[in-house]
């Protein structure tokens, strides 16, 4: 991910990217081919989520795309009003047509750039952010959304993101890099592999684990921890304290 933030694509061009690709992104089961572990992190953010939300609680999905995160968190916890925030109008569409599908609560979709949503403070009892953080691109757009999640959360409330990653150390962030580069070989043979990375270079600015709960703790989460990594991809949850 060597490209400056500033040769990055826009806003623009990813939302119409996503707008011609839903269907990729509504397979409940094995989640995001591209993305390593995606059925493990998939289960194990909606276990999590299990442990913590209630029936009847608000659940606010960002980056949302078809639904996925959302319906397997509905899978263990029903039903939720469910706030889902997207960039593309499509993904929204697809989702709200599966959520509504899956719980008998509210479900609002709203088509916006999370770092322009605007919700009332502790509003919110758990905030999904699914392989969507990595379009955040410099440190203001992370800190800015990390305080806007301690924000919106009710005290106790959880927020979980899945993400791709990077590693600080840069001898590691190669090896790793050439370990998810084998693997989407060995997934669609090297073609595919090319056209997946020279996107990721486009398009992502994912950030370490360590940088993002270094955040988490400076905005004010004091209760987080990884729950699965795999090379590239990981997966985390923070709660905001009751007190
Ligand atoms: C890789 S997909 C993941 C979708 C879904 N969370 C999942 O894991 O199946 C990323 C989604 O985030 C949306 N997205 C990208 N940047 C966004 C932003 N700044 N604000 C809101 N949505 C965004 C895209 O339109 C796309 O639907």
């Amino acid at each position: 991910m060597k490209r400056p933030l500033h040769e990055k694509s826009t806003t623009e061009q990813i939302r119409q990217r996503f707008d011609v690709d839903v269907e990729r992104f509504s397979r409940l089961e094995s989640g995001q081919q591209a993305a390593m572990d995606a059925p493990v992190i998939l289960d194990v953010v909606a276990r999590t989520a299990g442990c913590y939300l209630q029936p009847h609680g608000t659940l606010l999905d960002l980056g949302c795309g078809a639904g996925n995160f959302t319906l397997r968190v509905l899978g263990k916890v029903s039903p939720l009003n469910c706030l889902l925030v997207d960039l593309s109008r499509p993904m929204l569409d697809r989702a709200v047509s599966r959520v509504t599908a899956a719980t008998s609560g509210w479900v609002r979709p709203l088509q916006s750039d999370l770092r322009d949503l605007s919700l009332e403070p502790a509003s919110v009892d758990m905030i999904l952010a699914g392989q969507v953080l990595h379009h955040l691109r410099d440190d203001e757009d992370w800190r800015r959304a990390f305080e806007k999640f301690h924000r919106w959360l009710r005290p106790g409330g959880t927020l979980l993101v899945a993400d791709f990653v990077t590693f600080d150390a840069p001898g590691i962030q190669d090896f790793m890099l050439a370990r998810y580069a084998a693997h989407l070989e060995a997934f669609g043979g090297a073609e595919y592999r090319d056209k997946v990375l020279a996107y990721c270079e486009v398009e992502d600015s994912p950030r370490s684990v360590r940088y993002q709960l270094d955040l988490l703790r400076s905005v004010g989460f004091h209760e987080y921890d990884v729950l699965h990594r795999n090379a590239l991809f990981a997966a985390y949850y923070a709660r905001k304290t009751t007190d």
